[in-house]
C-alpha cells in the first residue's frame, strides 16, 4: 500500500486511517465478481473526504477512471509544470485495490487551462507530444487503457474533417488526432490507445452525423497505420430520447470490423426530461441502459462498461442538466444512500 506515504500523508489528513480502512477491506471486494469488468469513474479527493464513497466503489468496481486529476486543466497548471498529485493518489488508490485503470483523457477540448490558449501554431506539436509523452510514460504499465483524444467529432458538419474545433485542431488541423496516438503508443507501446466519444446512440438529429463522422475518422486513421486499439462509447444516454438500437449496432459492427475494441466508458442517465416520481425515472433509466448495452453486446462485447460516477450522490449530470422539477437527478446506478437501482440489476445482467 502506497498511499501512506510522505505528502499523501498529509493529503489524507485525518481522514486517513478511515481511509485506509476502507483500503485494507477492498481485497474482498464484490468488485471481483465480474465477468466484464464494471467499474465508474472517480473522484479523487473524495477517496480522502468520504469514506463510505470509497468503500462502496471497492465493492462495485473492478476498474476506474479519474472523472478529473488527469485534464490538461488539472495536470497543466502552468507551461512548464506537470501536477501529478492526484492523478498519482487515484492510481496508488486503484492499484492497492487490484482495480484496472483507464486514463482520461490526453487531449479534449474542454478542461484546458488558460494559459493554453496562447500556444502558437508552430510550438503546438512539441507541446502536445510533450504533454501526452509525459503523461503516459509517467502511468506506463499501471494506466492500462487511455482516452487518447476525448469527443474529436464536432456537434455539425461544417468543421475540417468534421471534427470538434479545439486549439489543436486550430493550430495542427486534423493531424492532431494522430500526433497524439504516435505520442501516447511510443511513451507506452503496452497501452490501450481509445478515441472515445458521445452522441453515437440516439434515435435521429445530431447522432446520425455523428456516427458517421466518427466512423470516417476511425477508417482513415486505420488507412494511415497510426495506432489505435479501440473506441470509446461514452453513453451519456438522454433519458428523454430513444436508442437506435439497429444504427448503434451498426456501428459496434463496423467498428470491430476494422479490428478495434469497444468500452463503454462514461454511462449514465441524463434524467433532466424524464417526469417522476423517483420510480418512474428509474424504470426509464434501467430501460435506456438495457437498450444501449443490448445492441453493442448483441455486435460485440465491450472489453469494459464504466459508468460517469457510481452513486446519484455524486454526480457531473445536475451541474449541467438539472431537473425541472427541482428534485435530486438520479443518472447513476446506486441512488444517494448508495442502494442499488433498477440500473444496476441491467448492468449486472450484462456484466456478471
Ligand atoms: C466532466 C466531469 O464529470 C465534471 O466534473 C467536470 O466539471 C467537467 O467534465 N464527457 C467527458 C467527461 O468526457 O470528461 C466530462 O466530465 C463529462 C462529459
Amino acid at each position: 500500500m502506497t498511499v501512506d506515504t510522505g505528502r499523501r500523508r498529509f493529503l489524507l489528513g485525518s481522514a486517513s486511517l478511515a481511509g485506509l480502512a476502507a483500503i485494507s477491506g477492498a481485497a474482498h471486494g464484490a468488485g471481483r465478481r465480474w465477468t466484464i469488468p464494471y467499474g465508474s469513474a472517480v473522484r479523487p479527493g473524495l477517496l480522502v473526504t468520504d469514506p463510505a464513497y470509497r468503500a462502496a466503489l471497492v465493492d462495485a468496481c473492478s476498474i476506474v477512471v479519474p472523472e478529473g486529476g488527469l485534464k490538461w486543466a488539472d495536470i497543466r497548471p502552468t507551461r512548464e509544470a506537470f501536477d501529478f498529485e492526484a492523478g498519482d493518489f487515484f492510481v496508488d488508490f486503484a492499484a492497492a485495490n487490484a482495480m484496472a485503470i483507464r486514463g482520461h483523457a490526453l487531449v479534449w477540448a474542454g478542461a484546458m487551462p488558460a494559459w493554453t490558449a496562447s500556444i502558437g501554431a508552430a510550438e503546438a506539436e512539441g507541446l502536445l507530444v510533450e504533454h501526452v509523452q509525459a503523461v503516459v510514460a509517467r502511468y506506463a504499465g499501471r494506466i492500462a487503457s487511455w482516452d487518447v483524444v476525448n469527443e474529436p467529432i464536432a456537434e455539425d458538419r461544417g468543421q475540417p474533417g468534421d471534427l470538434r474545433p479545439s486549439i489543436w485542431l486550430d493550430r495542427l488541423g486534423p493531424s492532431y488526432i494522430a500526433i497524439a496516438l504516435r505520442a501516447a503508443a511510443a511513451a507506452d507501446p503496452s497501452a490501450r490507445l481509445v478515441l472515445n466519444e458521445y452522441g453515437l446512440e440516439h434515435v435521429g438529429g445530431r447522432d446520425i452525423v455523428k456516427r458517421e463522422a466518427f466512423l470516417a475518422l476511425l477508417r482513415q486513421l486505420r488507412q494511415d497505420d497510426v495506432p489505435l486499439h479501440g473506441v470509446g462509447l461514452q453513453g451519456h444516454l438522454r433519458g428523454d430520447r430513444s436508442i437506435d438500437r439497429d444504427a448503434l449496432g451498426a456501428l459496434v459492427r463496423d467498428v470491430a470490423a476494422l479490428g478495434l475494441s469497444v468500452t463503454v466508458t462514461e454511462l449514465d442517465v441524463i434524467d433532466a426530461g424524464l417526469p417522476g416520481p423517483a420510480d418512474a425515472i428509474d424504470t426509464v433509466a434501467a430501460s435506456r441502459v438495457d437498450d444501449f448495452l443490448g445492441a453493442i453486446f448483441a455486435q460485440k462485447v465491450p472489453d469494459a462498461v464504466l459508468t460517469w460516477g457510481l452513486t446519484d450522490r455524486y454526480s457531473w449530470v445536475p451541474t449541467y442538466f438539472a431537473r425541472r422539477d427541482g428534485t435530486p437527478n438520479r443518472p447513476l446506478p446506486l441512488d444517494d444512500a448508495y442502494r442499488p437501482k433498477a440500473m444496476m440489476r441491467v448492468i449486472e445482467r450484462y456484466c456478471r
